[in-house]
């Protein structure tokens, strides 16, 4: 990779850029320049990731001649509240924010969906720079627009569509990141090879290792081409009418898993999204969709990603195949007995399946967990 490599979100008046680049904050004042209206930007982020990078991003801000205000949540799922997101924009509010303001999202996808969502309602629309932080964010949620706040009733139900208007990815961000959340990123990387790159997954067998090291060459390439399926795939189909449901491969299954843990902090997204890969690997066998040998190499990818593939050994459980499916019957998706799934008919060959059969669903989970059981015993 070179030093810097730029994709580019195709969507008419609102495409914008995705910088991916090694130590490329200090790039920020250039390319805020041609947004800025004042000389000044707003700063959302969480305590965590501001004890760790705030100084860093202030003198970024400051060496470009512009003032910043900032507000810190706390870290954590929680913060994707009603309460946080009014809390914000009255704060933006306060300090007489306007239309042509930029707000920058510094933080991983939880500071990324409530900042997304508050520059979406701010006077109806302020400028959004998502500056992501965790590998996930790098290579998921800081690219397509979804933006998000938690109900009581469920996750991610309040929101909108809203891109921003840059994505600035500094990979030395990295650095400071638990190893459990750079496994949890990685396995949205994975999805992408799987989903439609056969040659990308090709690489990422060789190259798992160095991208979990965060070594600059591969995590470059494994972001960058990353963002890149990602942009693909939103400038087809940017509010989900078809093709983007690609991108939920492995997540029915995994939000099932995530749902029944609460969406706390024993099972990541990306945990459960790994595991739901190897689910969709499995169902999609059982269905006569891929033969046995792919299944084998795709859950070997994601094991050697450091993900679990099979369900008996990940956190969280143990799991039981009738609350599973139960908890799949709750997805918004789902239509009495089927819901569509994204299966596979070769290894970077997904397709959407539109009416899986929660029955077959269940008694293949149940299959599963016993096999599983018995190969344990
Ligand atoms: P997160 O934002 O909660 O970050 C995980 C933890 O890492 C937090 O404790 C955070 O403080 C810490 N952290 C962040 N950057 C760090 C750094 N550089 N060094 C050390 N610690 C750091 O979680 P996440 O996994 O980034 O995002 C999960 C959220 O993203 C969920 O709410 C999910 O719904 C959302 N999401 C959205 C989309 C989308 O398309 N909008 C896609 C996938 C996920
Ligand atoms: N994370 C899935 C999507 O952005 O559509």
């Amino acid at each position: 990779m070179t030093d810097f490599e730029t994709v580019r979100v195709a969507l008419g008046s609102r495409s914008y850029d995705i910088e991916v680049g090694s130590d490329s904050l200090k790039h920020l004042g250039d390319r805020l320049a041609p947004l800025l209206s004042r000389k000044r930007v707003f700063v959302l982020s969480d305590d965590t990731v501001f004890s760790l990078h705030g100084q860093s991003l202030k003198q970024c801000v400051k060496a470009a001649g512009l003032s910043l205000k900032i507000k810190c949540l706390p870290a954590g799922e929680a913060t994707k509240s009603w309460q946080r997101l009014g809390e914000t924009l009255d704060w933006l509010l306060q300090a007489q924010c306007g239309r042509d303001d930029v707000l920058i999202a510094f933080g991983g996808g939880v500071i990324g969906d409530l900042a997304g969502l508050a520059a979406a309602l701010l006077k109806r629309g302020m400028k959004l720079v998502q500056i992501p932080t965790t590998l996930l964010a790098q290579v998921d949620s800081s690219v397509g627009g979804k933006t998000a706040i938690n109900s009581e009733h469920g996750k991610n139900l309040i929101g909108a569509f809203y891109q921003p208007s840059l994505v600035l990815i500094d990979l030395d961000l990295l650095r400071t990141l638990p190893e459990r959340q750079i496994t949890a990123g990685y396995a949205e990387i994975l999805k992408y090879g799987l989903i439609q790159d056969k040659d990308f997954l090709d690489w990422l067998s060789d190259h798992a290792e160095a991208v979990l090291a965060l070594e600059p060459a591969a995590l470059g390439r494994a972001v960058a081409t990353s963002c890149r399926a990602k942009a693909d795939i939103v400038a087809l189909d940017e509010q989900e009418g078809g093709v983007r449901a690609l991108l939920n491969l492995g997540h029915t299954f995994g939000h099932a898993l995530e749902h029944l843990n609460g969406y706390g902090p024993q099972l990541l997204h990306g945990e459960a999204v790994g595991t739901g890969m190897a689910l969709a690997l499995l169902y999609s066998k059982r269905l006569g969709l891929i033969d046995a040998d792919q299944v084998s190499q795709g859950c070997a990818l994601i094991r050697a990603g450091g993900l679990q593939a099979d369900l008996s050994s990940l956190s969280g459980g143990p799991y039981e195949a009738a609350a599973l499916t139960e908890a799949m019957r709750q997805d918004k998706k789902a239509r009495g007995s089927h819901l569509p799934l994204i299966l596979l008919k070769g290894l970077g060959e997904a397709f959407i399946y539109p009416q899986a059969d929660l029955t077959d669903l269940e008694e293949f989970l149940r299959q599963e967990l016993n096999q599983m059981e018995m190969e344990t015993s």
